[in-house]
């Protein structure tokens, strides 16, 4: 694992960009894990930037989402599809078709998950996976206690997160208490992850998965497994480093 630390968000925001450009051009038909929250937002804005200035096309990319909520009706616009779509994706010229994410209002949804799975590994398997971090250390949906080896599937929110995603909705009670994620082992087959976090109140999360033991109590530790993670973080959030 590879902990860079960095001036702001904005220095964090070109380096991942960077990293994300390099791999579509060398790789016109790269795949890319997309992760909502406001952590990857800045990656976004500076993508877009470079995609309306330069040359840099998504035209052959494909996107997979980490996650989503269980229960919003289609087109909330707090649904991660939406906030991917408006964040990111019609912003750039991939193809619609070509971005995916777990279906959280599936009839059947651990269908709808191995469906998600397989579709991944028919695109080639993800190349560079963005990620966040909760301040309970998840990733993706992953709480605290997911299975190290976990795939795409249904999990509870604990308190914490519902209240720190509450600012996205009108009320804490609007948030759902089911979600859909990539398990952690569906995270680690990606080629290169880049986790971003920045904050004093990820100083704790960053502290535990990066120097604590690789344990299902901080889902993010297992990157300390992954053969190429880098770490995009800012000074309050290396604070407890
Ligand atoms: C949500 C998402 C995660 C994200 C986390 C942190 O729970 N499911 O993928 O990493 O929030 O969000 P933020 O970047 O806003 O701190």
């Amino acid at each position: 694992m590879e902990v860079v630390i960095l001036h702001d968000p904005a220095a964090i925001a070109a380096v991942a960009a960077d990293a994300i450009e390099d791999l579509v051009r060398r790789k016109p038909h790269a795949v890319l894990g997309l992760a909502t929250g406001s952590s990857p937002l800045g990656v976004y804005d500076e993508l877009a930037r470079r995609h309306h200035t330069g040359s840099l096309s998504f035209a052959g990319v494909h996107g997979f989402a980490l996650d989503e909520y269980v229960g919003l009706p289609v087109g909330h616009p707090e649904s991660y599809r939406e906030v991917i779509r408006r964040e990111f994706t019609d912003r750039i010229d991939i193809h619609p078709d070509n971005v995916h994410g777990p279906d959280g209002a599936a009839d059947d949804i651990p269908a709808a998950c191995a469906a998600f799975e397989e579709t991944i590994r028919e695109a080639g398997g993800v190349d560079l996976q963005l990620l966040g971090v909760g301040t309970d250390g998840h990733i993706g949906f992953n709480e605290p206690g997911s299975s190290l080896a976990s795939r795409t599937r249904i999990k509870s929110l604990i308190d914490q997160t519902r209240k720190d995603n509450a600012r996205f909705f009108d009320s804490i009670d609007e948030v759902p208490h089911h979600v859909v994620t990539q398990g952690l082992g569906t995270i680690m087959d990606a080629r290169h992850v880049v986790l971003i976090a920045t904050g004093a109140q990820k100083a704790r999360a960053v502290r535990d998965f990066v120097e604590g033991p690789v344990a299902a109590i901080c889902a993010a530790s297992v990157l300390q497994m992954h053969p190429h993670t880098t770490v995009l973080i800012d000074e309050a959030a290396a604070s407890g480093l």
